[in-house]
Order: C-alpha cells, then structure tokens, then sequence
C-alpha cells in the first residue's frame, strides 16, 4: 500500500489524476475500464480530469466505466441518483459515451437480480483498470458496511444509521435518505488492477488508520485492501491524523519521489 499525505484536496486530485491518466494513455484505443465512485470524496480529480480534458486533450472516448454502487428505489433519472451524480460531477464534461459509463439500475423489479448481473457484466468487460474509492467513516468502502464478508460480490445491502446520517445532506431530509443499495462487493472490488482511495477531513482520521494499520477485518471493510498488491491512497493532513506511521510514510515517498509508481506495492 502506497500512502500519499498531500496539503490539501487539489494536491490530492493531481495525485490521482495522473494515475488515471497513465491508466488512460496506457490502454490506448483498447479503451481503459475506469472504476467510477460517487460522493464527495472523488469530485476533485474528476474536475482536474475535465480540466485535462478541455486544456490537454486527454482522451476518455475509447474508455468505459463502471459505478460502484445505487440507492434501491431511486431511478436514473432521480437527482440524488449515482448514476445522476457521475454526470453532473463528471462524465457529461469529458468525451466519455454516455451508454459506456454503466450502474446498476437501482429501479430494477428485482434488485438481487441486477447485482449479480452487473457483477457479470464487469467481468465480461474483462474487469477493471484503475478503481477509485472513497471511505465512509465507518470504514466503509462502496457500501460494504462493517461485516461484510470480505469477500463478498455486488449485491444489495442495507445502510448503516451512520451512512445513512452521512448522505442526508444530499437529500431534503434524513428520511428521504434510501436505505439499501445496489453494492460492489469487496471481492469484486480487490479485482480491480489498480486501486486509488482518497480521503479528507479529521471525520475520515480513524478509518484511514485502520484501513492502512488496523487488522484485517469486517469491522472495518476498507481493511481488506492490505491484501490489494496495487493499493495507492491518497490523504490530507487531517484524514491522516491517527496514523500511526505518517512520518514514515512521508520519509518514504521523499525517498521514492523519483521513481513512478510500481505496480506492486
Ligand atoms: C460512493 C461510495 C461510498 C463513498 C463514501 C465516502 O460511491 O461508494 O463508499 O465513497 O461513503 O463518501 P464521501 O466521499 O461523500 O465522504
């Protein structure tokens, strides 16, 4: 796992980015598969994305993506909708087709149903390039709340009161606030090639040291990157407050600033 402790959120966005776009430039006309999340996490890099779209050319016409996750109930067209976020926040502002950003359709008459074929059709895709996270603050990451199985594939899933109580300030109010989803499964996620996760703020602190620290666990879902062989996170100084080992971590990425980021780590 590869911790980047950056300044502050633009800081962050670069560092991401410029894993998206080698993932980008790398798979050429083939076409990267990107692993899109929703939330506030990601918003940054997508907007440094569209900022190399416009003013350097960068390229997502040949790309296809996949969500992580949907509210159960809320249609496409719904404004709270993940598959509304993704557009609005990024993909309707990059040459990305439309048709090829896929999620699961979370009006769907049978939800379980839906999740074990979305889990298909990333697979059929041939699996994903470059994955991006963000964590709730339960440790959660897409919503494999705690004790998930660790290696569990998308399927619907019922949200915690605090997920729940985190995501109501998208809505009206707290009771408008799905309470199921349509989840990626850990196991499906640790099958993406490459993993990004991005995290800010003194609310994400105690997760973030669990999830490079603590043991391997259900209680804390995101832990379960530690056995990811390509696992790059990307945090401020307030989201890396309790870990343990910042100063090691800094030390290390001053020591390996001039050598590109491996595939192993
Ligand atoms: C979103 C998702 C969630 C969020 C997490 C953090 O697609 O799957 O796991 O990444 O809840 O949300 P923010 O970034 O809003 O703090």
């Amino acid at each position: 796992m590869e911790i980047h402790i950056v300044a502050d959120a633009d800081a962050g966005a670069k560092v991401v980015a410029d894993l998206f776009e080698r993932t980008v430039r790398d798979a050429g006309d083939s076409g990267a598969v990107l692993g899109l999340a929703t939330g506030s996490s990601p918003v940054p890099t997508y907007t440094e994305l569209i900022r190399r779209h416009r003013e350097e050319g960068l390229s997502f016409a040949a790309c296809r993506a996949f969500l992580l996750d949907e509210y159960v109930g809320l249609p496409a067209g719904h404004e709270q909708s993940y598959h509304a976020f993704i557009r609005d926040n990024f993909i309707s502002s990059i040459d990305i087709e439309d048709a090829s950003v896929i999620s699961p359709n979370g009006a769907a008459s049978d939800p379980a149903a839906e999740a074990a074929d979305y889990d298909r059709r990333i697979g059929e895709a041939g699996g994903v390039d470059l994955q991006i996270l963000g964590i709730g603050s339960n440790g959660h990451i897409a919503f494999n709340e705690p004790g998930s199985s660790l290696a569990s594939r998308t399927r619907v899933v019922g949200l915690t009161r605090s997920t729940i109580a985190d995501n109501a300030r998208y809505f009206d109010s707290p009771a408008d606030v799905p309470v199921r989803a349509i989840s990626q499964g850990l196991g499906t996620i640790l099958e993406a090639r490459r993993i990004v996760l991005t995290a800010s703020g003194e609310g994400k602190a105690a997760a973030v040291a669990q999830l490079a620290e603590g043991a391997i666990s259900a209680r804390w879902p995101a832990t379960v990157l530690q056995t990811h062989p390509a696992v790059t996170v990307v945090v401020d100084e307030a989201a890396a407050s309790q870990l343990e080992l910042a100063d090691y971590y800094r030390h290390s990425r001053a020591l390996e600033s001039d050598i590109p980021l491996s595939t192993d780590r």
